[in-house]
This record gives C-alpha cells, sequence and structure tokens, in this order.
C-alpha cells in the first residue's frame, strides 16, 4: 500500500521570534495582507507592536478582529470576497484554533469560491491558497501546520471541514511569549486538545512510524509541559507545550483524527459544546476502545505518557494511562465527565447516528442503525452502539 508523509509548512520557534515576522512575509514576496484575529488578541501589546512593526515595514495592512469562539462561515465568504476586491494577497492569522482556521477557510475561499460551503471536504478545490502565515496564541489546535479548517455553518447547524495539500500554511511562528496572555482555563482546554491529537493519531490505521514518533514524542512533552506551562507559566514549558501541539498536529494531519473527534462533532454543532470539552471527554474512553485492538501500542503509548508499565499486562497499562490522563485534567481544574446539561441522557442516541458521517466528508448510509460503523480511520471499527457505550462513559454513567 502506498503511504505518504507530507508537511510543507516551515515553522520558526523561540522566545521573541514573533518580531521577525516582517522577514518571513518579505520572503513570500507580498505586499497586502489581512490580519485576521479576535477582540481579545487585538488588545494586547504584542499584537498592536507586531501591526506596528508590519506597517513600519511597508506593509499595507487591513485587519479582520471580529473571530469568536468558532470560524464561521459567514466571516470567511464576506472576508474572501474582501481580499478580492482589495487585492489581498497574504493572510497572517494571529490567534487561536478559530482564528486560525478563520485564516484558513479565507485563504482558500479566494482563490477558488464564493463560498466556504463549496470547497468542504478533503481536497476539494483546486487552486493554491493565498500564502498564510499563524501565530497561535495557545498551545492547542494545531491549526498552524495543518491543512485543515474546521468551520461553524449557523444556518445547518454543522461543523464543516476543508483543505487539502493545497491549504498548508506557509509558515508557523511559535513565540512562547504570545502565551502569556492567555487564561488559565482557556490554555487548559487548548492543551486537552491538542494531547488528544496525539492519542488519536497514534490509533489510526494510516498511521505510520514517521507518524506514531512524532505523536508520541509530542504526548511525553506534552505531559511533562502542561503544568508548568499553565499552572507555573514556566517559560521552557510554554515553549515545548507549543511545539508539542505543533507536533501532535502535523502526526494526525498525515495519521488522521479518530473517534473522539467525530464523537464530538454532533456535540459541538447541536448543542454548542465547546471543541475541547467534547474530546477531552470522549478521548480517555476512545484510547480504551482502540488500544484492546492494539495491544502492544496501548502499552508502548502508556509509557509514553509516563505511566510505569513493569508487570502489568497491556490492558492494565491502559486502564494506567487512562488515571493517568484523568490525573492529568484533575491537576488542571479540566472536568472529567461532561454534565446532564453538557449532554442530555435522551439526546445521547441521536448523537451516535449523527456521528455516523465522521469529519472526513463520508458518505451516509440511507439507513443507520446500532450496527451501523461510525466514519474514522482510528485502528477498530466502532459502531452506533458502541458510540453510545462511549457517550454514556464521558458523561460518567
Ligand atoms: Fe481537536
Amino acid at each position: 500500500m502506498r503511504r505518504d508523509f507530507y508537511m510543507p509548512t516551515r515553522i520558526v520557534w523561540g522566545e521573541d521570534v514573533l518580531v521577525h515576522i516582517g522577514s518571513f512575509l518579505r520572503d513570500l514576496p507580498v505586499k497586502n495582507i489581512l490580519v485576521v484575529t479576535d477582540p481579545i488578541i487585538a488588545g494586547q501589546p504584542f499584537f498592536t507592536e507586531t501591526i506596528a512593526r508590519l506597517s513600519d515595514d511597508g506593509f499595507r495592512i487591513s485587519v479582520f478582529d471580529e473571530c469568536g469562539i468558532d470560524a464561521r462561515v459567514a466571516h470567511i465568504d464576506e472576508q474572501a470576497a474582501r481580499c478580492r476586491r482589495e487585492s489581498i494577497s497574504a493572510i497572517v492569522s494571529i490567534g487561536g484554533g478559530s482564528v486560525m482556521c478563520t485564516g484558513k477557510g479565507i485563504a482558500i475561499v479566494a482563490t477558488n469560491s464564493e463560498s466556504f460551503r463549496e470547497v468542504t471536504g478533503v481536497g476539494n478545490f483546486q487552486k493554491e491558497a493565498l500564502p498564510m502565515v499563524m501565530v497561535p496564541t495557545t498551545a492547542g489546535s494545531g491549526s498552524e501546520v495543518s491543512q485543515f479548517t474546521i468551520v461553524k455553518d449557523d444556518e445547518r447547524h454543522l461543523k464543516l471541514l476543508g483543505g487539502g495539500p493545497l491549504s498548508f500554511p506557509t509558515v508557523a511562528i511559535l513565540d512562547p511569549v504570545v502565551l502569556l496572555s492567555l487564561p488559565q482555563r482557556a490554555a487548559t482546554f487548548s492543551a486537552i486538545d491538542a494531547l488528544s491529537h496525539a492519542i488519536e493519531a497514534y490509533l489510526t490505521d494510516l498511521s505510520t512510524p514517521f507518524t506514531d514518533a512524532i505523536a508520541l514524542e509530542a504526548a511525553r512533552l506534552q505531559m511533562a509541559s502542561m503544568r508548568g506551562s499553565i499552572l507555573d507559566s514556566d517559560a521552557k514549558a510554554r515553549g515545548n507545550n507549543l511545539l508539542a501541539s505543533a507536533m501532535a498536529n502535523i502526526a494526525c494531519g498525515n495519521a488522521r483524527l479518530g473517534h473522539a473527534h467525530a464523537l464530538s462533532l454532533p456535540l459541538e454543532g447541536h448543542l454548542d459544546l465547546p471543541h475541547p470539552l467534547g474530546v477531552g471527554s470522549l478521548v480517555p474512553w476512545t484510547f480504551k476502545f482502540n488500544a484492546e485492538v492494539v495491544p502492544e501500542k496501548g502499552t508502548t503509548f502508556a509509557q509514553g505518557l509516563g505511566v510505569d508499565i513493569k508487570g502489568l499486562s497491556a490492558a492494565e497499562a491502559v486502564d494506567a494511562a487512562v488515571d493517568t490522563i484523568f490525573e492529568l485534567y484533575d491537576a488542571l481544574g479540566f472536568p472529567r465527565h461532561l454534565s446532564n446539561e453538557q449532554l442530555p441522557r435522551d439526546r445521547i442516541p441521536d448523537m451516535a447516528k449523527l456521528a455516523v458521517p465522521g469529519m472526513y466528508g463520508s458518505t451516509v448510509p440511507v439507513v443507520i442503525d446500532q450496527t451501523t460503523v461510525i466514519a474514522s480511520p482510528s485502528v477498530r471499527a466502532m459502531t452506533v452502539k458502541h458510540a453510545t457505550e462511549i457517550y454514556e462513559l464521558a458523561s460518567g454513567r
């Protein structure tokens, strides 16, 4: 079988590397830039200093600072039209996952269509997206090294995925200084999402020795740096946390994401659950579910998470890994379970059926019953019945 590993994004990192942003843009080269951010980041000194520096460097800057908790189709379509109208030739995204996903959506639509709805799915557009420079202000989504963007369609209550080889960011600038502005809760949520990317990437049918090595090291770095980065604001830990979240996404960009992300999608689209809460509550259980069919990989990953596996069976090592993940949640104040308000019990059967299409644009079967398999590249096939059980576990029932 043919296998492939592709990651063309240039990654630069280190304390204060953001001050050199102009030199990366000059290399492209571009002149008119749209800077995408959210209202909170727009008020941070590092943001205003970056804009001033870019202006001094001779770039013409337009700013879109209305991103919210999710990337939205309406924002993307409107700003892509603005790019065409104003001859904007590059997008700089400074923010968390939703900001970077908005910037990527704009970059794709600006060169390919009138609306993001026309380019959803994997590789469903022909022209190279506008050049993108990404500055993540959370150590989480990994969107800065990913070809994909996840966008909320408010009209249809859906989360849409789009992207392909022509929509990788051009440059990712990982500067731990920008994480200082991040509230602890937001830092925790994004870090748990990043950990889930490493876990999911390790247990798919598309994983390779390349992605396994990156996912394992990402998880090890994350476990070693999250407490220091988030609770103590330790500078070295912040840097490692940023690197680890990018690594986790490089792994899942190639090996894809699995059941936890597939099952989280309907919770996000229909119940408005934040993405990290959905995936974070599901991933310990989907890890255990998958590891049952690949016990050696489960054990190796448990070891990567810091579990002392000496004398443990594979099943015990995986259980210990699940405990380790929950201990991390406790230390960071992340909930072990979803509440009944977040995932009402009577909605679970619906959610399990709505999870069937997965996140990569698979065709939905006409009839969905308890034996229908959720579309996901995870190593173990999950039926609607299994998904129901996983939702119950994630709800602490
Ligand atoms: Fe995620």
